[in-house]
């Protein structure tokens, strides 16, 4: 029976980049929609859910996508409460990568640091998609997270949505010029850069500075990169005396857990993959084989 994937996106264009990877994880079809809303879910899935029989929904799911995070959380909320028993696809939400994405790099921080409980850690540009995810995941894990903003009432309200989310505790600092900076990194030991591409969000002298810093990633693979001094290609070496990863250097365990999660929807008919189950999935895909 051929595997089908719903796509649904809240942007206007459903994201190509998705559709790839999911032929390449093994869909035979990809079904895209675009510019999806709350009122447009319930039909799309019961279009799902009474094709095929119980036994045989395993081979459809359902992909949420777009650019906008809470958009992408409401659409999955409505997901879930389209379908009963037995009557369920396994559903996927990953709006503009942002789960895979920051998972890649929390599990790639943790895996370099053992432990972040008690670690201070700065999320540059954390109001983004993958910002907000990265920030509610290692808060959740016990680090003491701070995201910036250019502005106060944007970072105010990220955290807000964040701490719902993840039941956790995360800050705001506003970092609208260079001259923020020391004060915004003072005694951190983990920094993570997710603003916009092609944005340099801190120079080489800003975290070479930081005596504290332990690890210091950036996301940013679009010229001028993030991080000064850190390259796309850095995967975990130290420079400075400071573990960095470059955006490809946790980019190409982003594309690989991306692939591993589209092939476990067609596993089972009732996998809901969000933030933590996608991690524990990253953290099946690091573990030494035995
Ligand atoms: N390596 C990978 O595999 C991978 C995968 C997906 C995404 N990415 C990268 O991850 C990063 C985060 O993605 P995203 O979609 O969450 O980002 P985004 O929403 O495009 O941007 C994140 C934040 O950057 C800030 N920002 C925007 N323009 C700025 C500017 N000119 N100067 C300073 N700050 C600015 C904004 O915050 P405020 O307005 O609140 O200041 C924005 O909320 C991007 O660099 C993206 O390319 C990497």
């Amino acid at each position: 029976m051929r595997k089908l994937l719903l796509q649904l996106d809240s942007s206007r264009l459903p994201s190509v980049f998705d559709q790839v990877v999911a032929y390449d994880a093994g869909a035979d079809q990809v079904m895209s929609y675009g510019g999806v809303t709350e009122t447009d879910v319930r039909d799309l899935i019961l279009g799902c859910l009474f094709t095929r029989g119980p036994k045989d929904l395993h081979n459809t799911a359902v992909w949420i996508g777009g650019s906008n995070m809470a958009a992408g959380e409401q659409l999955l909320a409505i997901v879930l409460d389209s379908m009963f028993s037995p009557f369920n696809v396994s559903v996927m939400l990953d709006s503009n990568g942002s789960n895979t994405t920051a998972v890649a790099a929390v599990v790639k921080i943790e895996q370099a640091v053992a432990d972040v409980k008690g670690k201070k850690v700065v999320v540059l540009g954390g109001t983004g998609p993958v910002g907000q995810r990265a920030a509610g995941l290692l808060a959740k894990a016990g680090a003491r997270v701070t995201i910036t903003s250019r502005k106060p009432e944007q970072g105010e309200k990220s955290c807000q949505f964040v701490n719902a989310r993840f039941g956790v505790q995360v800050e705001s600092a506003t970092l609208a010029d260079a001259a923020q900076l020391p004060r915004v990194l003072d005694g951190v030991n983990i920094f993570l850069n997710a603003g916009a591409a092609g944005v340099q969000m801190v120079s080489k002298a800003g975290w070479t500075a930081v005596k504290t810093l332990k690890i210091a990633v950036d996301l940013n693979a679009v010229p001028p990169l993030g991080i000064e001094g850190i390259e796309v290609n850095d995967a975990g070496i130290v420079k400075e005396g400071v573990t960095v990863f470059g955006a490809f250097g946790i980019g190409n365990f982003k594309t690989k857990l991306h692939k591993a999660c589209i092939a476990r929807l067609f596993e089972r008919n009732d996998l809901v993959l969000d933030a933590e189950t996608i991690a524990d999935v990253a953290r099946e895909l690091m573990a030494p084989k035995s």
